[in-house]
């Protein structure tokens, strides 16, 4: 098997541009053997180097800009289903690569999935164009296995994925429920384990595929530490503070899941945490002093020495997803910022977060803590730069309110579309999977049920 000569190697394939040129050369020329009259050859002239000058611009133009990419042929099914076979990216950086326009896409059909909160259903809210649903994340040296749901659902049978972490998370969540329902035909089989509806929850929610006994799980922890009543004597205007020492109290819920996937970052700013009251605590000490970013290291810190400690990782795949960026342009959040006239990804955009410490604190926690000593059940979705580029899959104004009804008109450029971006994340949460050594279920043994708040250690 020849891999991937035919799209990622550097010759371009014929464009549909010079085919039909040359096609109607030749037509032209069975038509009229005559020499054409002077203004037709200078036509021609001028379309010859067109041309060339186009072909020039699609053979010199860098990866990953515009041109190519949207010229570059789909990979046909059988391509895929080869590379699939093959063990995933071993030498592969699956985050390193571009977007490419595919008309296969999106996954699913929003109108086919239930699960899909009211603010990320943008078709629904009225966004005009779909031109965002149709972008398949293509990597430098591989392929990206084909998302094959009932594969993961059977690799998922009697197991529990869980998702921690915040909104983004949830939308991630979401997103992943239509990506494997769209292989269950009877959708009723699909609960909610207390029977609560996506948009009223109260900490967490728990979706059963009661055909394949497995769980798909979001639990809200927004920044993945616990958020606590300050402690006795402390100054008036501490009204609440993170405990940085301590990982979200809802872990006992969610630590002994087979598939752990973190995230956080949206909430680590100084809005939500010194702006409003919230400071930072270690052991008893409050500390007034401490800056976000600080504390926000320490807190991923936190978070993975308490896996190592407390996590079973001969059981348990973690995950962690990096942070997704938003695109506020002309002004931040809540201060003018917009997104709604973007409608194409933007393929130079700079790997930017406003905070770039967001990415950079965990790569450094992940170095100097896990890759440096075991656990080698950890996976990192470094998804930050990839996301980057994608200034155009945001609600933004598309959503029509608690009602239903009346338009917000406000700016959402955190959250994404679905279908839409996170897709992505999941189809490359699949690839990363298939490594993932789960015994077959007939073999593994059967456990007591260990579900949510109902075994508390
Ligand atoms: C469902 O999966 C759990 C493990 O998550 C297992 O303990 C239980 O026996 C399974 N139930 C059935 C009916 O197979
Ligand atoms: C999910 O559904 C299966 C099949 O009905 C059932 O055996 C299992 O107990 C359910 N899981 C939970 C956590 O309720
Ligand atoms: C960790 O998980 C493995 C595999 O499920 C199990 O055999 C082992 O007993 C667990 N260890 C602890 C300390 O629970
Ligand atoms: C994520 O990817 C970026 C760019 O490819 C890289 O610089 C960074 O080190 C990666 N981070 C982690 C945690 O793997």
């Amino acid at each position: 098997m020849k891999p991937r000569a035919s799209r990622c190697s550097s010759a371009p394939l014929p464009t549909p541009s010079t085919v039909t040129f040359v096609e109607f050369i030749k037509r032209l020329g069975r038509k009229n053997p005559v020499e054409p009259p002077g203004a037709v050859r200078i036509f021609f002239l001028s379309v010859i180097f067109l041309s060339f000058f186009l072909y020039l611009v699609y053979f010199l133009s860098p990866e990953g800009s515009s041109g190519p990419a949207l010229l570059r042929d789909p990979p046909r099914p059988q391509q895929l289903q080869q590379h699939g076979r093959k063990k995933e990216g071993e030498d592969c950086d699956l985050f390193q690569g571009m977007w490419v326009w595919d008309t296969n896409y999106p996954l699913y059909k929003p109108s086919e999935c239930t699960f899909l909160d009211a603010g990320f259903l943008c078709s629904k809210n009225g966004r005009p164009d779909r031109t965002y649903t149709k972008w398949r994340w293509q990597p430098s040296n591989c392929d990206l296995p084909r998302f094959d749901a009932r594969e993961m659902l059977e690799r998922l049978r009697h197991r529990r994925l869980v998702f921690v972490g915040d909104s983004i998370g949830r939308n991630q969540w979401e997103s992943l429920l239509c990506m494997l329902s769209a292989a269950v035909p009877d959708k009723n089989s699909i609960y909610e384990l207390r029977g609560n509806p996506i948009t009223k929850h109260t900490g967490f929610l728990a979706f059963n595929f009661s055909g394949f006994n497995c769980t798909i799980e979001y639990h809200r922890a927004p920044f993945l530490v616990p958020q606590a009543r300050p402690p006795p004597g402390s100054p008036k205007k501490v009204k609440t503070t993170l405990r940085l020492d301590a990982v979200d109290w809802s872990s006992s819920r969610w630590k002994n899941a087979d598939v752990l996937i973190f995230n956080t970052g949206h909430w680590w700013n100084q809005e939500k945490t010194i702006g409003s009251g919230c400071y930072f605590q270690v052991g008893n000490q409050v500390d007034l002093e401490m800056t976000v970013e600080a504390a926000y290291r320490k807190s991923i810190a936190t978070l993975f020495d308490w896996m190592r400690r407390a996590v079973n990782m001969s059981k348990t795949q973690v995950v962690y997803r990096t942070y997704s960026p938003v695109h506020f342009s002309g002004g931040g959040w809540r201060k003018g910022g917009s997104c709604h006239q973007e409608t194409l990804p933007d393929f130079s955009a700079p790997p930017a977060t406003s905070e770039p410490w967001l990415l950079q604190g965990v790569g450094e926690v992940i170095s100097e803590r896990i890759l440096s000593g075991s656990p080698a059940k950890l996976s990192v979705l470094n998804i930050t730069e990839m996301t980057a580029q994608r200034k155009d899959g945001h609600p933004s104004i598309y959503y029509l309110g608690p009602t239903n009804s009346s338009p917000t008109h406000r700016q959402d450029c955190s959250h994404w579309c679905l279908p839409g971006v996170p897709d992505t994340w999941n189809e490359l949460l699949y690839a990363l999977s298939l490594r993932w050594d789960f015994v077959s279920p007939q073999k593994k043994k059967a456990t007591p049920l260990a579900f949510g708040g109902l075994r508390v250690d």
